[in-house]
């Protein structure tokens, strides 16, 4: 514990049980002295297991469907009351896409899934940033971090549209982080996260395999979930203050390796 987040007020987007991304984030958090409210969709707050996490870190949860504005704005403008002022961090930890739970092919998208999937996981990063923007809701040094993965820049088949929700988002952060830098010294960033055990993580067909494929990849091995928060902990802190409109690959250096000697190993003996 190093204090990094001493006096530091924030909202955890997409904690839903405790193998979410989110919810280590929320554990690190407030370990680290952060006091921030939690929210997701209502349908979210029903299935999942949030109240253990808010009695363990001192939380409020506000119930927000990321893709209605109205939800949002009460969201922002009831989180500065509570947390009695403005914001320093946002965690976006949201991502869905209807055509992979329907099991529709990405060549055989039904379009009204493709549009809820892109609402659902890049334009609620615009709509919530547009909330925190008018409200004047982020203190100057603030941090707003999505968490993305490298189906944005390289294929892989089964991650279907997602991969175009993760460019989208990637692209969104860039353009929003200009505005909100320039005018509000606030730092926009995703972070992209290795494959990692959770329920979204999992709906992803073929998960086993790229998993294990990545970890055997990557130098370091994939990155888990708790290393994960450990990482956005320095985003949200002051070390970073001048880290914006990137993204971060958090990956044990997957995305820069051709191949590995283990991945090579594999095929040799198949030969
Ligand atoms: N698991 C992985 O392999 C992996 C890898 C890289 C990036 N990511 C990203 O990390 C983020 C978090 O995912 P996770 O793996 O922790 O899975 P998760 O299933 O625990 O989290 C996804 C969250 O999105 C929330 N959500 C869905 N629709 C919503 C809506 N309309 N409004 C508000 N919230 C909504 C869900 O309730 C859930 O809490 C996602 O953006 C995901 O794409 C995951």
């Amino acid at each position: 514990m190093y204090n990094l987040l001493k006096g530091k007020r924030g909202i955890i987007f997409g904690a839903l049980d405790p193998k979410s991304i989110a919810w280590k984030i929320a554990e690190k958090a407030h370990e680290e002295g952060a006091t921030f409210v939690l929210t997701n969709a209502p349908i979210a707050l029903r299935m999942g297991t949030m109240n253990e996490l808010a009695e363990k870190t001192g939380s409020e949860i506000i119930a927000a469907d990321a893709t209605s504005m109205e939800d949002l704005e009460n969201l922002v403008t009831k989180s500065v009351e509570i947390l009695g002022g403005k914001l320093d961090f946002v965690l976006h930890s949201i991502g869905m896409s209807v055509n992979v739970r329907k099991g529709r092919h990405y060549t055989d998208q039904k379009y009204d899934f493709t549009t809820k999937g892109w609402d659902i996981s890049a334009v609620s990063f615009h709509k919530v940033m547009n909330v925190l923007y008018k409200q004047d809701a982020m203190n100057e040094w603030g941090s707003i971090v999505a968490l993305t993965y490298m189906a944005a820049q390289r294929v892989f088949p089964d991650y279907n549209d997602m991969a175009d929700n993760k460019a989208y988002l990637e692209s969104i952060a860039r353009s929003f982080g200009y505005f909100f830098g320039t005018d509000k010294k606030v730092r926009v960033n995703t972070i992209s996260q290795s494959p990692t055990p959770t329920t979204a993580g999992q709906g992803v067909k073929g998960f086993d395999g790229f998993f294990t494929y990545a970890d055997k990849m990557s130098p370091l091995g994939n990155a888990t979930a708790d290393e994960c928060a450990d990482y956005t902990i320095t985003l949200f802190s002051d070390l970073t203050k001048k880290v914006t409109l990137q993204n971060l690959f958090h990956d044990g250096g997957f995305s820069n390796v051709g191949v590995s000697q283990s991945v090579m190993d594999f095929f040799e003996k198949e030969e």
